[in-house]
This record gives structure tokens, C-alpha cells and sequence, in this order.
């Protein structure tokens, strides 16, 4: 079979959008401030912005490295000839892919339903908690998630040019002016500031724990930063960079071979960052000044559509009220929507790579698997928030762990193909240490964190001994 030319971005800002895209979604505006309210404010922006830097960004541009000079889809990136056989990592992405798609899409979901609910006004006459309540699960939510991968579809469909890029270069713009809209209106609401000093302020005691060791009888206690946290940041970065699944592998692989990657890496993160400390500024705000502090810890889950309509409804002119928050659920679903877009194009291209298929069928058949995957987080809530913490945090670190070994030590060229293009030479060394030492023994820290407090879970839940 004759090989089919590969499509590519039209623009450099193409990419950057569509990555930027990936990156920005129910990670910055739905489980970055509920990570942040659980533990103790500025005290997790902190680790998660230091996390970023020490592993987040190596992990994108290896992802970015492997993408671009193997220019396939993440299964065969990771098999091509003359190097070592991993494809059983591009299996894992795709499967990662699919796990998170199959929770992602029921939230944006709700997101979707919300938005049209504020919309004809019916979301402010409700308590927002009964509401929830009846809409999270079950039938409603179920056709909410089906309509939601039915419109990803349709933009994957359309291919790299005129589905994935002509669809962000209008929605990315959007969201980022509606956030800072958004924003703009809460700082001059009555609690703000409140809002902000809870935000921004760390809260030591959150950040640090007091451990205590044994050694030879001897008790040794000393302070250290406190470790629910740093695995909450840790998974938090991955999610947020959409990385260890592929999505960045797959869409650098439309990269033609001369672009900065180490640069692109900095400006998807800067906006990714950008985005979630914005999203902070404008929900920490709403949720003080209208007295709804006491509900964020309640429900982690159910924080954005319970605490933000009631909020809204609070608001003196109830048009006024519902137009907001049709805004605010609308950022939401424009953000899950780009995001959705790229994990559903891990799976399409692998199938098309790996089966020949042609980018329709594929795209198609790729959706399909999503509405049959969702199902079980469409009907129990208790479901949703176990497949978040395995394909959403778990599922990444460990294919990032593994992407770090592959790139960093086995890969042949590496160094030689993020030179290309690349403008400050500098960075190559600090870069190459960071990925073949500090990232795989954070990353294997921070799984065997989670495998610790897993096992501790189940074994609630089991009812103990
Ligand atoms: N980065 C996305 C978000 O923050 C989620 C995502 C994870 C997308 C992994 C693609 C791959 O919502």
C-alpha cells in the first residue's frame, strides 16, 4: 500500500494553539482550584509550579522530540526500525486515552447541560445542590456525554487543518476573553479579596508535615513538605500538560522539522499556568464573596456546579445572574472540548497508523469506543472519581516514567533532533540530566506514593480488618 503523505499544521501558531489547547481544560478551571482549596491554597500553587518546571516541562519535550522526528502516531513512534520495541507503551497511551476521555466527557457533560440551563434561566430557580444531585448521573447524564463525544467527533473528523486547527484558533482566543471577562467581574465583587488572600497566601502548615523516624530506638521527628501533596501536584502537572499519553507526541508529529521545541514547550506551559492561576482569580473570588467557602471542601467533585450557580443565583438581576453563569459553564465546556479533541486524536491516528485505516472510519470508530467507555462514569459518581485517579493521575505518571526512560537513555538521536532549530544551545545539558535522572526517580517516588495511598483506600473501603 502506497504511503499516504502525512498531514501537517498550516501555521506555527496552529500548533501552538492546538497545544495549548490540549493543555487548557477541566484540569485549570475544575481540579486546579479544588486541588488548591483541599490543600491549603498558595501552599499547592507553589509545588505545582516547582513540579512544572522539574518535570513537567523535560517530560513535553521529550514528548515533542519523539513526536517530531518519528512524525507517527504514538504506537509506532515508539516501534520504529533500528530502535528498541516499545509499542507497548503507545498501547498504554492509547488506553490512558481512552480512560481519561471516558470520565472527561461526562464532566463536560454537565458542563454542556449547565451552560444551557443558565441559558433559559431554569439553573437559578433550582437549588444547586438537588440539582446536581438529580442531572450527575443516570440517564441525563449519559445523553449529555454522548452529545458531548458526538461534537469532538465531528471536529477530529475534519482532520489536522480544517478540523483540530480551525477549531482552536476560534476557541482558545474565546476562552481566554471570557475567563479574563469573567475575572474582571469577581474582582469587584464585595469578598474578593478574601477570595485572593486564601488563594495566594501559602498556608505552612498545609505545605509541611512533621514525620517521625525510628532508628535504633532512637525517635527522630523532622518537618518535610507534606506528601498528599506532593503527589497531588505531581499528578496535577501531568494532567494539566496533558502529558504521558501521547497527545503531545501525536500532535508534534504534524511539526515540520525546524520549529524550537524547547521555546514551544515554554509558551504551551506559560498559558497553561496562565490559564489555571486565572481560572483561581476568578472562582476564589465568586465562591468567598458570595459566602460559599464552607462548600468546596464538602464535595471536591462537585465544587464548579454547586458552589458557581449558587453564586450566580445570589446575583441582583437574575438576566444578569444567568448570563453569567452560561459564561462561566461555557468556558468549561470550550475548554474540555479542546482537550477532548486531542486525546480522541492519540486514538484516531493510532488507529489509522497501526490499521491503515482512513482518518473517517478511524475517527468514527474512535468515538465509538469513547461512548461505549463513558458509560460507567455516566451512571455512578463513585466511578468517575476511581477512573480520575487511575487513568487521570496514576496511568500518566507511570507512561511518563516509562517515556523518560525511552527517550532519555534509548532513543537514538535525541540530543541531535532537539538541536535542530533550537536557539539557545544552553539548555540541552541541563535537560538531558533532568529527564535520565530527576524525572525518573521523582516519577517512581510519586508512584509508589500513590500505590501507598491506593492500597490504603481499598482497604477502607474494604472495611479493614
Ligand atoms: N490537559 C487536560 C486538562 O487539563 C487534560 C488532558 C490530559 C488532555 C491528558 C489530554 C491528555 O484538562
Amino acid at each position: 500500500m502506497s504511503e499516504v503523505r502525512r498531514e501537517r499544521w498550516n501555521t506555527r501558531l496552529g500548533f501552538i494553539l492546538a497545544a495549548v489547547g490540549s493543555a487548557v481544560g477541566l484540569g485549570n478551571i475544575w481540579r486546579f482550584p479544588y486541588l488548591t482549596a483541599e490543600y491549603g491554597g498558595a501552599a499547592f500553587v507553589v509545588v505545582y509550579i516547582f513540579m512544572l518546571f522539574l518535570i513537567g516541562m523535560p517530560v513535553m519535550v521529550a514528548e515533542f522530540i519523539l513526536g517530531r522526528s518519528a512524525k507517527k502516531s504514538p504506537v509506532q513512534a515508539l516501534s520504529q526500525p533500528g530502535e528498541n520495541n516499545w509499542s507497548g507503551l503507545g498501547y498504554l497511551f492509547v488506553l490512558t486515552g481512552l480512560g481519561i476521555l471516558s470520565y472527561y466527557s461526562v464532566i463536560a457533560g454537565w458542563a454542556l447541560r449547565y451552560s444551557l440551563e443558565s441559558l433559559r434561566g431554569y439553573l437559578l430557580n433550582v437549588s444547586p445542590g438537588d440539582y446536581f444531585a438529580e442531572i450527575h448521573s443516570g440517564f441525563d447524564a449519559l445523553l449529555y456525554h454522548f452529545v458531548f463525544i458526538a461534537i469532538t467527533t465531528g471536529i477530529v473528523l475534519g482532520g489536522v487543518k480544517k478540523g483540530i486547527e480551525r477549531a482552536v484558533k476560534i476557541l482558545i482566543p474565546l476562552l481566554v476573553a471570557l475567563i479574563i471577562g469573567l475575572g474582571i467581574w469577581a474582582f469587584f465583587q464585595a469578598g474578593a479579596y478574601e477570595g485572593y488572600s486564601f488563594y495566594l497566601q501559602p498556608d505552612l502548615e498545609a505545605m509541611f508535615e512533621t514525620y517521625t523516624l525510628n532508628l535504633f530506638g532512637m525517635s527522630v521527628s523532622f518537618p518535610f513538605l507534606a506528601l498528599g501533596l506532593l503527589g497531588a501536584a505531581g499528578g496535577q502537572t501531568f494532567f494539566t500538560l496533558s502529558l504521558g499519553m501521547g497527545a503531545m507526541i501525536t500532535y508534534a508529529s504534524y511539526l515540520p522539522g525546524n520549529d524550537d521545541l524547547m521555546k514551544k514547550t515554554i509558551i504551551v506551559s506559560f498559558y497553561d499556568v496562565g490559564i489555571a492561576l486565572l481560572s483561581g482569580l476568578m472562582i476564589f473570588p465568586i465562591i468567598f464573596s458570595f459566602g460559599l467557602e464552607s462548600e468546596i471542601a464538602e464535595s471536591p467533585l462537585g465544587t464548579l456546579f454547586m458552589a458557581i450557580p449558587e453564586a450566580f443565583s445570589q446575583v441582583e438581576n437574575p438576566y444578569w445572574g444567568g448570563f453569567l453563569s452560561f459564561v462561566f459553564f461555557f468556558c468549561l465546556l470550550l475548554a474540555a472540548l479542546t482537550s477532548a479533541v486531542s486525546l480522541l486524536e492519540v486514538v484516531t491516528s493510532s488507529l489509522m497508523d497501526e490499521l491503515n485505516m482512513k482518518r473517517q472510519p478511524a475517527a468514527a470508530a474512535g468515538g465509538f469506543a469513547c461512548l461505549l467507555a463513558g458509560v460507567p462514569a455516566a451512571l455512578s459518581l463513585g466511578w468517575l472519581d476511581v477512573a480520575d485517579q487511575i487513568a487521570g493521575s496514576f496511568l500518566l505518571l507511570l507512561g511518563g516514567f516509562f517515556l523518560a526512560i525511552y527517550v532519555g537513555w534509548l532513543m537514538k538521536g535525541t540530543l541531535d533532533e532537539l538541536t535542530h532549530g533550537l536557539e539557545w544551545n544552553l539548555v540541552v545539558a541541563p535537560w538531558h540530566f533532568l529527564i535520565r535522572y530527576i524525572v525518573p526517580v521523582a516519577l517512581l517516588a510519586l508512584l509508589t506514593n500513590f500505590v501507598w495511598d491506593f492500597s490504603l483506600q481499598l482497604w477502607e473501603w474494604l472495611g479493614g480488618l
